[in-house]
């Protein structure tokens, strides 16, 4: 491995993906952050140049191949690897079952799951090459217990657990971990727009008694991202305050 790590977040540009960001810089590794906000990618990446740790900001959407193959390239051209994925680029089109429309199923499916399987399969190809990569999906406690609400979002969360794994087996021989972790209820610009009293209620069934924060995610991926975690692969790391067990 080249002494300068380089790892790759897509939604990097707010929330838990800016905080893997912060974190991972923190950690030494150049950041190369893929958002579909030009205003956040240009910003996260200025903040974390003027800490002194390279920093790439990539226009991507994941939902578009062109724009998921340019960012990988993007970062191959400027820093000649990519050690980490973090695939955290996600929404919610909430809505019961009864009234979700055909849209609300498929954009969710198609950002959420298959964003991650077209970078996936875009960083593999590099990863092959290298003979080692980390690959960490960002899926959700509601994948794991599902939600009433979220039949698109809880299917998108937990087909991307079933990915993680087939993945995981897959690659293993190359030298390339693929893990999840599954985030609680985090407080962010997703959660803040719950009303007061869902989170109220929300916070009532965590053992911990609060909402997590973006840090906790990102401590969880820079484990799965280091040398500590070479012999984990296709597993599910839990950030949720004992919601789930
Ligand atoms: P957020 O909404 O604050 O940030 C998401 C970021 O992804 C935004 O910067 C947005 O521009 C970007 N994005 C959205 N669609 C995109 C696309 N098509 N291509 C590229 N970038 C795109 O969300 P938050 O809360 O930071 O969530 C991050 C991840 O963590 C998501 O995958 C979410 O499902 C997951 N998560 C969040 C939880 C929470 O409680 N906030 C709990 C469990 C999982």
């Amino acid at each position: 491995m080249s002494e300068q790590r380089v790892a790759v977040v897509t939604g990097g540009g707010r929330g838990i993906g800016k905080a893997i960001v912060e974190a991972l810089a923190q950690q030494g590794y150049a950041v190369v952050i893929a958002d579909l906000d030009e205003a956040a990618v240009k910003a996260v990446a200025a903040e974390i140049e003027s800490k002194g740790t390279p920093a790439l900001g990539v226009v991507a959407n994941v939902t578009v191949q062109g724009d998921v193959d340019g960012m990988m390239k993007a970062a191959v051209d400027r820093f000649g690897r990519i050690d980490v994925l973090v695939n955290n680029a996600g929404v919610t089109r909430d809505g019961l079952l009864m009234r979700m429309d055909d849209d609300a199923w498929d954009m969710v499916i198609d950002i959420n799951l298959k964003g991650a399987f077209r970078c996936t399969r875009a960083v593999s190809k590099i990863m092959g090459k290298q003979r080692v990569g980390r690959i960490i999906n960002i899926a959700s406690i509601v994948g794991q217990m599902g939600n009433a609400g979220q039949a698109n979002y809880c299917a998108s969360k937990g087909g991307l657990i079933g990915m993680t794994k087939s993945n995981a087996r897959e690659l293993a021989k190359r030298n390339i971990t693929v893990n999840a972790v599954a985030p609680g209820f985090i407080a962010t610009d997703m959660t803040d727009a719950l009303p007061e009293k869902v989170r109220e209620e929300l916070a009532a069934q965590i053992p911990m008694e609060r909402l997590g924060s973006s840090e906790d995610v990102a401590a969880a991926v820079v484990y799965l991202a280091s040398e500590s975690a070479a012999y984990v692969t296709g597993q599910v790391l839990a950030v949720n305050g004992g919601m789930y067990m």
